[in-house]
């Protein structure tokens, strides 16, 4: 079983994971419907900021992409298709800064310095290196536009 299917297998409900014929200590647990999913992977909890009053106020430079400041930190905000996306000011993999580079028209964010792509919607590494970019929730609501910051907790700091 390679990292990723047991990752998803461990990700899995208890009763998919019964189905499999997999050896686990899953099954000598005793309580049988305890969903080990819940436990040990809650729901992200976010802290909501307010960027601006409306969209229109966000300004955009030339690449579609805006630097704004969040708790003093910077994130960029982008529109694709409609909708913005907020992910981190710089990248992974050496730092280039993401403000700086593109968004193709698959909605990958490129790296201006070494060209390696980032979905925009939840920063996978879609050319393959093995990174991970940032992302944040935005909300466009009636009163303006929100960025989410993950609520850091016992092990914020990891
Ligand atoms: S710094 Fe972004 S791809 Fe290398």
């Amino acid at each position: 079983m390679s990292l990723t299917e047991r990752y998803r297998f461990l990700r899995a409900p208890l009763f998919l994971r019964g189905l499999c014929v997999e050896k686990s200590v899953m099954y000598l647990c005793p309580v049988a419907d305890y969903n080990f999913s819940k436990a040990f992977m809650s729901e992200k909890k976010y802290h909501w900021y307010k960027v601006a009053e409306a969209p229109a106020e966000i300004i955009v430079n030339e690449n579609n992409i805006a630097i704004i400041e969040v708790k003093g930190k910077k994130i960029c905000l982008a529109k694709y298709q409609q909708q913005w996306f907020g992910f981190a000011f710089k990248c992974p993999h050496a730092g280039g800064i993401l403000a700086d580079g593109n968004i193709d028209v698959a909605g990958n964010i490129v790296c201006p310095l070494h060209r390696y792509k980032y979905s925009i919607r939840n920063g996978r590494n879609t050319s393959g290196e093995g990174y991970y970019l940032k992302t944040f929730p935005v909300e466009t609501r009636d009163d303006g536009v929100f960025v989410g910051m993950e609520e850091s907790g016992l092990f914020g700091w990891l």
